[in-house]
């Protein structure tokens, strides 16, 4: 009926090198670029490596670049391309190829562990905790996130530049970063560990110029930039070396 088949263009290959292949795939009504791909593996490709779990857009696994945009493929429709236009699908391009469509993100594993966790309140028990909730609403934000690692790929800080990963969290984690800095119930000052210092020192804040490329890019539609990273740098102690700040804090008292 409503079914035609569709240009693909899929890149195949591991860390040695690779190019992209063109498919003519079936396409079905309300499929989405992760059906179409599971379709090339069945009739065409067998071979081809992919990584997804849930096709929900909820366990951020099947991260990859769809015409050069980090994307979930499960949450793409098809309908939002042309039946004329070719569809390239291409791994993320911030980390290493694995093979074909999957990438080793083990960069934001090791970024992740690098945040000390929520140091809970010396005088409370747990039960005893209470929060505004305003303050749970702000967290709640960040913790939508399902770490498809869309933002980490995208942000330009790193994207082709791997001489700046060993100084730079990026998104994701400076978002965990300012989200333990904000909760008021973290210990983490009293126990001698300054977040805003660190998120300077050790996360690579100063590298994040809020170009807003990781909110754009978020299946979750957490509000990185203005949200996360902004009130972040506005909390960092070292304000007047940060020109982003410097700016806004002048913008504003106009
Ligand atoms: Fe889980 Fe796409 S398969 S987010």
């Amino acid at each position: 009926s409503d079914a035609y088949r569709a240009h693909f263009r899929v890149w195949r290959g591991d860390q040695d090198g690779g190019d992209l292949r063109d498919f003519e795939v079936e396409v079905h009504e309300g499929e989405v670029v992760l059906d179409i791909v599971h379709r090339l593996q069945a009739t065409q490709a067998p071979d081809l490596a992919v990584r997804w779990n849930c096709k929900a857009g909820k366990c951020g696994s099947c991260s990859a670049e769809i015409n050069g945009r980090p994307r979930l493929m499960c949450m793409t429709r098809m309908s939002v391309f042309t039946r004329e236009e070719t569809v390239t699908v291409t791994p993320l391009r911030a980390f290493p190829v694995v093979r074909d469509l999957v990438t080793d993100v083990g960069f934001n594993y090791t970024k992740a562990r690098q945040v000390p966790a929520f140091v809970p309140p010396a005088e409370l028990a747990p039960g005893e905790y209470r929060m505004t909730q305003e303050d749970v609403d702000r967290s709640q934000e960040f913790r939508k996130c399902i770490e498809c690692f869309l933002c980490q790929d995208t942000c330009h800080v790193v994207r082709d530049h791997e001489e700046n990963k060993p100084a730079f969290a990026g998104p994701r984690f400076l978002m965990r970063v300012a989200e333990l800095d904000m909760h008021p119930l973290d210990a983490a000052e009293a126990s001698g560990l300054d977040r805003k210092t660190t998120a300077q020192d050790e996360h690579g804040l100063g590298y994040c110029n809020i170009t807003k490329c990781c909110t754009e890019v978020c299946p979750e539609g957490i509000k990185i930039t203005d949200n996360a990273l902004i009130p972040l740098k506005e909390r960092a102690a070292d304000r007047k070396y940060d020109p982003v700040v410097w700016l806004g804090n002048k913008i504003r008292r106009r």
